[in-house]
């Protein structure tokens, strides 16, 4: 296939082209505009007068983020909390994953394998059946529309007995809601090997399982070691970001010896201000790890979808246009679909190719 000469064009591709998103949180893709909604309807004071001045907010908090990016993460998070705090029944959880899914389907993004935080919900007193049965509302709706396959996150910042708990009230929708586990929020000092127990159940349960290893954290090459090798009885079967392995010639060599894909989400990387992520996802390209992008918290960042984080990665990492299609199969190859809905998503991508070329 011929490169891509201009990044126009390269936009355009990637715009256009079939996409699946492995790196989401439903929580984090909750806009002003839905938040505001949702507070009208349980009348929950919220202080903003206007929608308009909830969506000033988001972008002032973007702008406080991208200025400093040393806290960024527990700066985020406190706002990400503090967002879905709007989210209490049913009809809630149904109507952001199918905003999000509708999104989706009009940005191209075939496939999504979200994040839930069901303990972020249950800890404010929702019902998790609240959480679980409106997202298996929104997925079974939409299902004409965007693949989609949850992927339950246990809040690492929580005791792993929490984990453990919450656990078992979802269990009962593992493979009809959720295909896989893992772990998200603040990583300071909760390592994948906190968790180790959960992920060995999750995965005797036929589960998969994953675990966050977000940009320069603490001890984040051990992190990085412990997902590839050490928890969940021989190591994960993916990494949400771990973009720093990047500069690790041995990590990259182990993940690459165990075929692990990594979710990248490039904006995460601006907003940490990272210079070097653009160099690291290029070594991660070239020495052959499957490497994917996703959106992380669209809502929060600046409404940047899985499209707009491929042009960043296209543009910081200098991918042409093979590059850039090589991303969507390694997504293709790492998500936890079926064996058919994979081969319908290689068939759309190749005709799309093909009649791009043409
Ligand atoms: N929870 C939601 N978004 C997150 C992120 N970007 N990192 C860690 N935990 C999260
Ligand atoms: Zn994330």
């Amino acid at each position: 296939m011929a490169n891509a000469t201009a990044d126009d064009k390269l936009s355009s591709f990637i715009t256009a082209m079939p996409k699946l998103d492995l790196h989401v949180h439903i929580e984090g893709t909750l806009t002003p505009e839905l938040r505001w909604d949702l507070a009208t309807k349980h009348r929950i004071p919220l202080p903003f007068s206007t929608a308009s001045a909830l969506r000033a907010s988001y972008n002032h908090l973007y702008a406080t983020l991208r200025a400093d990016g040393s806290n960024a993460l527990p700066v985020f998070l406190s706002h990400y909390y503090g967002g879905m705090d709007v989210l209490r029944d049913e009809a809630d959880f149904y109507a952001l994953a199918t905003h999000f899914l509708r999104a989706c389907a009009a940005a191209h993004v075939r496939y999504v394998e979200p994040f839930f935080d069901v303990q972020a919900h249950t800890r404010r007193g929702v019902p998790a059946a609240a959480v679980l049965d409106g997202l298996l509302r929104a997925k079974r709706d939409m299902a004409s529309s965007v693949g989609c396959n949850f992927v339950l996150c246990f809040l690492r910042d929580e005791p792993a007995a929490a984990a453990d708990a919450a656990y078992a009230v979802c269990a009962p929708y593992a493979h009809r809601l959720f295909v896989g586990v893992g772990i998200d929020s603040d990583e300071r000092g909760n390592p994948p090997a906190k968790f180790d127990d959960v992920f060995r159940r999750a995965r005797a349960d036929g589960l998969k399982v994953t675990a966050h290893c977000d940009v320069n954290q603490v001890n984040g090459h051990a992190h990085i070691s412990q997902a590839v090798s050490e928890v969940g009885g021989g190591g994960l079967d993916r990494i949400d970001h771990g973009v720093n392995a990047g500069e690790s010639p041995e990590l990259i060599a182990a993940i690459r010896a165990r075929g692990l894909g990594l979710t990248l989400c490039p904006q995460a990387y601006v907003i940490a201000k990272e210079a070097r992520w653009g160099q690291w996802v290029r070594a991660l390209v070239d020495e052959g790890v499957k490497v994917t992008i996703g959106s992380d918290d669209p809502a929060y960042m600046h409404g940047m979808g899985t499209a707009e984080n491929m042009v960043l990665a296209a543009e910081a990492c200098k991918l042409d246009t093979d590059e850039v299609v090589l991303l969507v199969r390694n997504a293709i190859d790492i998500c936890w679909a079926d064996a058919d809905v994979k081969k319908n998503l290689e068939s759309e991508l190749d005709k799309f190719v093909k009649e791009w070329e043409g």
